[in-house]
């Protein structure tokens, strides 16, 4: 890498995480870009639940699509890989506190799973 940082250098900048959740911010699942509501509340949720640091800390990241542009706001929870659809505020809060705090996935939401 032309700035010096290799990836054995690069691997003492990261610090443990239990999940990874990627939430579609994008126009086409979700005509009222209703994920970018979503992303805003995400870490007020993770912090309230005490998952913002520390060994089961949350990390979180938008992005414009996630190859589904239908059925959002569509977020999606790894290294699970459950994949949610028809994502609100209110079910984010439940997709925080029972799968992401608690460990298990809100199936009646879940519309594809990794496995
Ligand atoms: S725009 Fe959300 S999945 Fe494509």
């Amino acid at each position: 890498m032309s700035d010096g940082l290799t990836p054995e250098r690069m691997a003492g900048l990261m610090e443990p995480y239990r999940h990874h959740v990627i939430v579609c911010t994008g126009g086409f699942c979700s005509p009222d870009h209703r994920g970018r509501t979503l992303y805003a509340l995400l870490p007020r949720l993770l912090q309230r639940e005490g998952l913002l640091f520390g060994p089961q800390r949350v990390k979180r990241g938008e992005t414009p699509c996630l190859g589904v542009c239908a059925g959002g706001a569509i977020v999606v929870v790894y290294p699970e890989g459950v994949w949610y659809a028809g994502v609100t505020p209110a079910l984010l809060e439940r997709i925080v506190v029972e799968h992401l705090r608690d460990g298990i996935a809100v199936e009646e939401a879940v519309f594809h799973r990794n496995s």
